[in-house]
């Protein structure tokens, strides 16, 4: 742990461009990211947020190749779409950039030449699995099989989703190819590794010498060192990726965690050439290596717990072996975020994605910044519930902290024409309040430095909860008509801790910090002026207020919830077999078959039976009588006036007692339930269907 650090450099993870971003990737890694930087930046210290995109691997052919697109299509589309997420969000990074860029190409290929030039890598001939059918290796994701530490089936190539440990695909009990399905033949090829294995004391030394790390992290950490580290490939059999820089390498890349973590420094590089451009007289082009190399500069990763091998074992080592650069001071990553009691799954469609969300509560994004920070998955898998967030908004956000915000406003506007009253006399009270007021800013920041967000975000409340305490004790309301010096004070101090939020819910409320400033009639205040209480003079005047938070309608989360059952439900629906086909038949078996559009024009339950509706059916030929199985599904009243498809030609047959002249066509689902099929647009009854 460096003691003062002069600058920081602070990254969050690559995420791969191959789909939306959701909850749990702000929630695991964005959020607190942003959070610390945007503390750093307001206490004053030097600060680069970087991150962007991870655009090669495995991750992006897979998807390339299920929506029939290219890899670079894949990534041009959800790099725009996540970069747009980010900003809607508020992330502030300083530069987000992406891993196909050429200038990231370049730097990935001067990595891997510098460490093979330092005889760093060990060349193998190895033999890799490989598929037949679509003729090529399988790296990764390409290929799955039984995890041989938990037995997860479905683990990959390279790591095991379940246990979290990293794999090769040679570890694999019974290997399956995900590109055709089949059983892999081993084929021999050349490939270069990292000797982890000889780098294990130096890793060693280098994490026990982190002893403040999260005890997530340093557990993984441990258990890996525990087992033994293994030497690990850097270069792989694909053709999507950077090419690897040596003679007679065609068809081979670098693996893709070798060229991702290069990212972080490659967009350093670029935003200070973005700089040296636009400020020549502060940047130099070179002004990047300090963030890189300098000891005094504090190096920090946000991650998901599923890349704590990558950020704290292997980027390090690759580090180490190129010499000049400084290792990760920290790397806080978090556990994973729940939905609903299940895990977020991309493939089920069962997330909460920022796009969507923000279709559905507009301007809203604090209080999901908030909803996430205080229900953060910081040292434990959390859970996110829709209730929860609307508990939150409701009865944290909007009645404690914008209930105080809206009084203050109120009051003042109300009492003393928008201008800030001066204080007097104070009571035990009041400087009981002014010592919260001036304590909170040191531990609120202590809680950060320790990436404790949740505790941090609760003691900015802390602040808000008091404040709002103070006014429901002190009423000022009511005194104004006895004692209007008194609520001078009031008011006063009251107006000092708004001032006081604004400065410190800035990094977890940025939008809501802003609107506050706006309120207060002031520009943003820096960290190191918060805790006091002189922030608004006396006769400083504010400006309008507004509703910080509204309250959030049963209705709306209800909403939220129904939706979710359904994704619930159709993905236990696809679960499901579908019905085999029936044997072939000729055409003109299908032609005597006479399909017609009808309407029901009555229904009624055939008495003494659950399943049997009586329906009088308009065919355009005729009105006539069907019986129909469809009693546990529709209601006969409800069911009036639909059209429907008939069978018009079956030969009539009597049910209960009732003779029936046809047959209404039903699709039935999955899970037995019955549907009309509905003409798209009201056709007329009779039409023949062909
Ligand atoms: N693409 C990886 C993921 O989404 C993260 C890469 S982080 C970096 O899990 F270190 F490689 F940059
Ligand atoms: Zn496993």
């Amino acid at each position: 742990m460096i003691e003062k650090p002069k600058r920081y450099t602070v990254t969050a993870a690559l995420i791969y461009a191959n789909g939306p971003i959701h909850i749990g990737h702000l929630a695991g890694c964005y959020l607190p990211a942003d959070i610390y930087v945007r503390y750093l930046r307001s206490a004053g210290k030097d600060v680069i947020f970087i991150s962007g995109t991870d655009e090669h691997g495995v991750p992006i052919t897979l998807k390339a190749k299920n929506e029939g697109i290219a890899p670079q299509q894949v990534v041009d589309k959800y790099y725009a779409l996540i970069k747009k997420s980010f900003e809607e969000f508020g992330i502030s990074f300083d530069i987000y950039s992406r891993t196909t860029d050429p200038m990231h190409h370049a730097e990935s290929k001067e990595w891997f030449k510098k460490l093979y030039d330092k005889k760093i890598f060990s060349e193998e001939i190895t033999e890799q699995y490989y598929d037949e059918k679509a003729g090529q290796f399988l790296a990764d994701r390409y290929i799955i099989g039984t995890c041989p530490n938990c037995g997860f089936e479905n683990a990959y190539g390279d790591q095991c989703e379940r246990c979290g440990s990293t794999l090769s695909p040679t570890e694999l009990i019974n290997p399956k190819s995900t590109l055709s399905g089949e059983k892999p033949v081993l084929k021999k090829t050349k490939n270069w590794y990292l000797p982890l294995d000889k780098m294990q004391a130096d890793i060693e030394k280098y994490i026990s010498s982190h002893k403040e790390w999260k005890s997530n992290v340093a557990g993984q950490c441990q258990s890996w060192l525990k087992q033994g580290l293994q030497p690990r490939a850097m270069t792989r059999d694909l053709d999507w990726g950077v090419e690897v820089p040596l003679p007679e390498t065609d068809g081979k890349v670098l693996y893709v965690w070798f060229d991702a973590p290069i990212g972080y420094i490659t967009f350093t590089k670029q935003l200070f050439e973005k700089k040296a451009l636009l400020a020549p007289d502060t940047y130099k082009k070179d002004d990047w290596q300090k963030y890189w190399k300098d000891k005094d500069t504090k190096l920090v990763h946000f991650i998901g717990k599923d890349n704590i091998v990558f950020h704290c074992i292997i980027f390090p080592a690759m580090l180490m072996a190129e010499g000049s650069y400084i290792l990760p001071d920290n790397v806080p990553a978090n556990e994973f975020m729940n939905l609903e009691g299940q895990k977020i799954s991309t493939s089920r469609n069962w997330a909460i994605w920022l796009h969507e969300y923000l279709q559905e509560f507009p301007g809203m994004q604090d209080v999901l910044r908030y909803t996430l920070c205080a229900n953060a998955p910081e040292t434990k898998d959390s859970d996110f519930t829709w209730k929860d967030f609307q508990l939150r908004n409701n009865s944290e956000l909007a009645d404690i902290f914008g209930n105080f915000v809206n009084r203050v406003m109120v009051l003042t506007h109300k009492n003393f024409a928008g201008k800030v009253p001066a204080a007097s006399e104070l009571t035990e009270t009041d400087h009981q309040l002014i010592k919260l007021i001036s304590d909170t800013p040191r531990n609120t920041a202590t809680l950060i430095e320790q990436f404790k967000f949740r505790d941090a975000l609760a003691s900015v409340m802390d602040l808000a909860r008091a404040g709002n305490k103070y006014l429901a004790d002190t009423e000022p309301w009511k005194l104004i008509k006895t004692n209007p010096e008194r609520v001078k004070t009031i008011l006063n101090l009251s107006a000092q801790i708004v001032a006081n939020l604004g400065i410190l819910c800035e990094p977890f409320m940025p939008f809501t910090a802003a609107k506050l400033n706006n309120m207060l009639n002031i520009k943003p205040l820096s960290w190191n002026s918060a805790g006091s209480t002189g922030l608004l003079p006396a006769g400083h005047q504010l400006g309008s207020s507004e509703i910080l938070f509204a309250q959030i309608e049963n209705t709306t989360i209800e909403n939220q919830i129904k939706k979710l059952e359904q994704v619930r439900k159709m993905h236990e629906l696809a679960q499901k077999q579908v019905t085999p086909l029936k044997p072939e038949i000729q055409f003109e078996d299908f032609t005597k078959l006479d399909i017609r559009i009808g309407t029901i024009i009555q229904a009624e339950r055939i008495p003494k039976t659950k399943k049997l509706l009586k329906l009088l059916i308009d065919t355009g030929l005729d009105k006539r009588t069907i019986v129909s199985g469809i009693g546990e599904h529709y209601e006969p009243e409800k069911i009036i006036g639909k059209q429907i498809c008939l069978l018009a030609n079956l030969a009539a047959r009597e049910i209960k007692g009732v003779a029936s002249q046809g047959m209404i066509l039903m699709a039935e689902d999955k899970d037995g339930s019955l549907k009309f099929i509905l003409p798209e647009s009201l056709t007329a009854n009779g039409s023949v269907i062909a």
